[in-house]
């Protein structure tokens, strides 16, 4: 019996955290060893070989991370829970780049901290699943910080997690969310975390050129392959030759354009424009979309076997409104980063308002909402406006009649009606063309040429 016994290390500076834990634990049945800071708890590790090790992080002597990493050297196949003290993307990524299993974060959820315990004992002794966690902890290196990655709503946790453990594996990634979300911090962030970290990382918007620019873009062209080919040119996959490139909008890459990619990724050749020479490129591949692209293949839009290539793993990052947990602080964030003095006192009531609001544009709507209320404000209170679809009755209505009495035509009043629709979706999307005719479901060349009207 004493033998099955599983023992758990705890390793926490703060007393009370280690006899909450032990007082948790210790009734289910674990024999609980504590230390009380990082040097401790190597000590203790090597000697009394547990089965799980529960880290914080901040420690005196040695951080939670140097003691992962060093317990990690000693035995790789022990499963170490993290506990965290913040919703901070970087050291999520860090502990679970570095091997952990998992982390927690404190103040912690009684029913949550055993489920986890439970699951990374049972993980530890399923050998096969920890040699694909092993591959993750073998990339030694750990990265500059960054932290402009936020979240601590469980789903970005989610997020975080996978993205320290498919980042060192090169493994394609298909990332798919609605737009403003943040599908290129996530690139960004596996980029970082890769082992191609200091390789080349070329980005590629599919949706913003045309189906020949793109063509030469991505693959490169021969001199005289068409009108203006002057030179040989390499084109980006040439470019990033041994790194990473982030292929934007995927689902807009035409299909001649889909073939050619599919013959990358099953060969790692293709030719460049007007070229008869196989030009060979060895590039992970990272792409996104902002449109569902299993239900694109379904619609024949999109290759079936190039989504299946694509799709080894696949992230799909949630709409801001699914993670209202965020809001409080991101808008820390971007107050922060758009007021560096950072004496912007945000009241309840705007909290309450930017909770309420569904963001169809995401991140970046808040973003901008928090922006342009930062430049506007006359005092220190952050003080929100105009969200674009927010209380629709309480808007000002505009009355047209008024407008074709004082002597504007019907077509002036209807066109500064489209005028104003038009603006108000540039100025959401920062004004990405592409993307506010997407959002207001137009023709992207009709939202072209009513501009060019304007201009
Ligand atoms: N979790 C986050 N923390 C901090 N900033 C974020 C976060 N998510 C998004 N942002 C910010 O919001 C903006 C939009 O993010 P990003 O460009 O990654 O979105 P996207 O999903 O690629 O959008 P699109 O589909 O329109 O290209 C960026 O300025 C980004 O820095
Ligand atoms: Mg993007």
């Amino acid at each position: 019996m004493e033998n099955d016994m599983k023992s758990i290390l705890v390793a926490d500076d703060e007393f009370s955290i280690r006899r909450n834990v032990a007082d948790l634990l210790s009734p289910l049945g674990y024999q609980i060893s504590v230390a009380k800071d990082g040097i401790e708890a190597i000590e203790k590790f090597r000697r009394e070989s547990p089965q799980l090790v529960i880290l914080d992080i901040n420690m005196p002597h040695k951080t939670g991370m140097e003691v992962l990493v060093e317990i990690k050297k000693i035995n790789k196949e022990v499963p170490v829970i993290m506990f965290t003290a913040f919703g901070n993307s970087e050291r999520a990524i860090q502990a679970m780049k570095s091997g952990a299993y998992d982390y927690i974060e404190k103040p912690f959820d009684i029913d949550e901290f055993i489920l986890i315990v439970t699951r990374a004992l049972q993980f530890g002794s399923l050998l096969s699943e920890l040699k694909q966690l092993r591959s993750a902890a073998d990339s030694s290196q750990i990265r500059s910080t960054e932290n402009d990655f936020i979240g601590k709503s469980p789903k970005m946790q989610e997020i975080f997690k996978l993205i320290g453990r498919v980042a060192p594996t090169n493994a394609t990634v298909l990332i798919q969310g609605e737009s403003g979300t943040g599908k290129e911090l996530v690139a960004d962030a596996i980029q970082r975390h890769s082992m191609l970290y200091d390789k080349p990382y070329v980005k590629i918007n599919c949706g913003a050129i045309s189906e020949s620019l793109l063509e030469s873009e991505i693959f490169g062209h021969e001199k005289g392959s068409f009108t203006g080919a002057f030179t040989q040119r390499k084109g980006l996959f040439e470019i990033a030759d041994g790194g990473t490139v982030y292929l934007d909008e995927i689902n807009s890459m035409p299909q001649s354009l889909q073939v050619k990619l599919l013959r990358v990724l099953q060969k790692q050749a293709f030719f460049r424009v007007g070229g008869d020479i196989p030009v060979t490129a060895n590039v992970r591949i990272i792409a996104s979309s902002n449109k569902d692209v299993k239900a694109e293949v379904d619609s024949g839009k999109f290759r079936e076997d190039l989504y299946y290539r694509l799709n080894v793993v696949s992230i799909n990052v949630p709409p801001l409104r699914e993670r209202i947990s965020d809001i409080y602080l991101l808008v820390e964030h971007f107050i922060a980063k758009f007021s560096p003095e950072n004496k912007v006192i945000v009241p309840r009531e705007t909290l309450n308002k930017l909770k309420k609001y569904n963001w169809p544009g995401n991140v970046r709507e808040l973003e901008n909402a928090i922006h342009s209320a930062i430049v506007t404000a006359s005092n220190n209170v952050l003080n929100i406006e105009n969200l674009s679809n927010d209380n629709q009755q309480e808007k000002e209505q505009v009355d047209y009649l008024n407008m074709v009495e004082r002597g504007m035509s019907f077509k002036d009043v209807v066109n500064s009606v489209e005028k104003k629709i038009i603006f108000e979706a540039l100025k959401k999307f920062d004004n990405n063309q592409s993307k506010a005719a997407e959002y207001l479901k137009m023709n992207r060349r009709l939202l072209y040429s009513r501009l060019k009207e304007w201009m």
